[in-house]
């Protein structure tokens, strides 16, 4: 409630993209285990799947921590594990602002944020000191990885191929987005002319050095077909599974910045949901599906499960209900 009635408000007064690095700047240099105390909840039985251990199944979504700043804090905040990213092979500034807006009574956010990152070389330097100063083995960190803007698409395979040949060695696992709606024809590379291409690059760059699970991030916005198409592939190329899902372009025009952008938060939780349960029927039990959109409540994070996400992010509902979300989530999960 603090959150909701006394935080929120102010810092809605502020800039959403200046608020939002501010408070990631300051979760990064403020010791946050000192007032966040450890709960039992926050290690709730742990669980395995595709090689991989989570102490619990709560997750940062992408976008969130684009450049790795704020591991600590993710770990003491109680999430399970934490995607960072999108990160790119080389640094770079990303789509002009404004960038992100909020819909609040929606409890939406629209954002055309483009990859803005420091680049795969940084990430991995910031990642190998995380990885020196916290020995946790049950706190996975997942690279979500993207090509740079102005690579061209029918090079895209060269960019995925080297994050995972730069990364490597630090990531616990990879999220290949291909879904976001705010880098000129990013979607297109989920059709299988260019899937199975990039797949072939990422799987024989991945499999050079120590081999480490590859999930796919898919869009809410896709024919029935085309999530055949994708279920397909992630088969065929030995994939651990999928992210669903990215934002959603479906959002009314006057909702958008400068005529684009993508829509997450309350609006998207239907979308969403209905495409974890169809990757989960398309997949059977043996792939991981993480359920991400429009979860806001732990309520919202049961019925994510019961569609048959075997774990959940978070991005929107951290900022219209605050970190304590993140208690509430695995309260309605335990
Ligand atoms: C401001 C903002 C930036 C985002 N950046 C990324 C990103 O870099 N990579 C990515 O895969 N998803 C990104 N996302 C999408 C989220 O990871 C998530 O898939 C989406 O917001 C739906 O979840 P939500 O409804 O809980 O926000 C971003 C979302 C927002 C709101």
């Amino acid at each position: 409630m603090f959150y909701e009635k006394i935080l929120r408000p102010l810092l809605f007064r502020a800039d959403p993209e200046k608020i939002h690095d501010r408070l990631v700047t300051l979760l990064a240099s403020t010791p946050v285990s000192a007032f966040a105390p450890e709960r039992r909840i926050f290690s709730m039985g742990g669980f395995e799947k595709i090689g991989l251990r989570f102490r619990n199944p709560v997750g940062l979504a992408a976008g969130f921590d684009k450049n790795a700043a704020a591991l600590p804090a993710w770990y003491h905040l109680g999430f399970g594990f934490c995607e960072i990213g999108t990160v790119t092979p080389r640094p770079q500034t990303g789509n002009p602002k404004p960038r992100i807006r909020r819909i609040p009574e929606e409890k939406a956010l629209v954002n055309r944020m483009g990859f803005p990152n420091v680049g795969a070389r940084e990430v991995r330097r910031r990642l190998e000191r995380f990885r020196d100063k916290m020995k946790r083995t049950d706190f996975s960190i997942g690279v979500n990885i993207g090509k740079n803007r102005d690579t061209a698409i029918e090079k895209s395979g060269q960019d995925y191929g080297a994050c995972v040949e730069i990364l490597g060695e630090v990531a616990d696992f990879f999220v290949l987005n291909l879904s976001s709606p705010n880098t000129p024809d990013l979607r297109r590379l989920q059709g299988t002319e260019y899937l199975e291409g990039i797949l072939g690059t990422v799987q024989e760059r991945n499999r050079r050095g120590e081999e480490k699970p590859i999930l796919l991030k898919i869009s809410p916005d896709e024919t029935e077909e085309r999530y055949e198409e994708i279920a397909e592939v992630i088969r065929k190329f030995g994939l651990g599974g999928a992210v669903a899902t990215n934002t959603t372009v479906f959002c009314p025009n006057e909702w958008k910045i400068q005529g684009g952008g993508g829509m997450s938060g309350a609006p998207l939780r239907e979308r969403s949901g209905r495409v974890a349960r169809r990757m989960r029927d398309l997949l059977g039990e043996d792939f991981l599906v993480i359920g991400v959109g429009g979860v806001l409540s732990g309520e919202d994070a049961r019925a994510r499960r019961n569609a048959g996400a075997d774990l959940i992010e978070l991005y929107s509902g951290l900022v219209y209900r605050g970190p304590g979300l993140v208690r509430e989530c695995l309260e309605a999960l335990s």
